[in-house]
């Protein structure tokens, strides 16, 4: 296989990194997107030892393979530099969302920045979130998660259900 055909190739594969503590609507809505434009999506959680997530990251996984109903994303999970794990993959794509929101804007770039001037050959892109997720991210859903608040219109259904048979001191209201 030439060169171009192994860079043509790599550009199917994307992989779509976070934290998804937990995943939500509007993660959904931008897997289901990338599920569109590729051949191949690696939904990925990246470990960051300096983060104290809400759930663990078998828990994590769990929820995003309960919510997934693409046959083309798979769940996975990694640690490390996000750049190799791509590149161990044959991933040519790196996949963001992005909200309406300055804050994003500057991490955002920053960390495409670092990633481009790590490995130049993956590209970052964004998909915007859906309209109706732009407010949404998932530290509001644990701060709601945490004070009992009603997450339904945050959470798919079977990451709600799942969160509430967990033994976590959290009430979930499901109505
Ligand atoms: O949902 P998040 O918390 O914004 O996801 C951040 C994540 C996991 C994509 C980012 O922290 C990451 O890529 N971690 C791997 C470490 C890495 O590659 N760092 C250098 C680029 S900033």
């Amino acid at each position: 296989m030439g060169p171009e055909k192994k860079m043509r190739d790599t550009y199917s594969v994307a992989i779509f990194p976070g934290s998804f503590d937990p995943v939500h609507y509007g993660h959904l809505d931008v897997v289901e997107t990338a599920s569109e434009l590729f051949s191949k999506v690696i939904w990925a959680i990246g470990v960051n030892p300096l983060k104290k997530p809400m759930f663990s990251l078998e828990q994590r996984l769990e929820m995003m393979r309960l919510a997934n109903k693409f046959p083309n994303v798979s769940v996975a999970s990694f640690s490390g530099l996000l750049v190799r794990f791509a590149q161990s993959q044959e991933a040519g794509v790196i996949v963001r969302s992005l909200r309406m929101v300055a804050a994003d804007f500057e991490y955002e770039f920053q960390m495409t920045l670092v990633n481009r001037k790590l490995v130049g050959e993956l590209k970052t892109i964004y998909i915007p979130a859906g309209q109706e997720h732009m407010h949404m991210n998932s530290t509001i859903v644990r701060e709601l998660i945490l004070s009992g608040e009603d997450v339904e219109g945050y959470l798919p259904p079977e990451v709600l259900m799942f969160i509430r048979g967990q033994n976590i001191h959290t009430r979930i209201r499901l109505s």
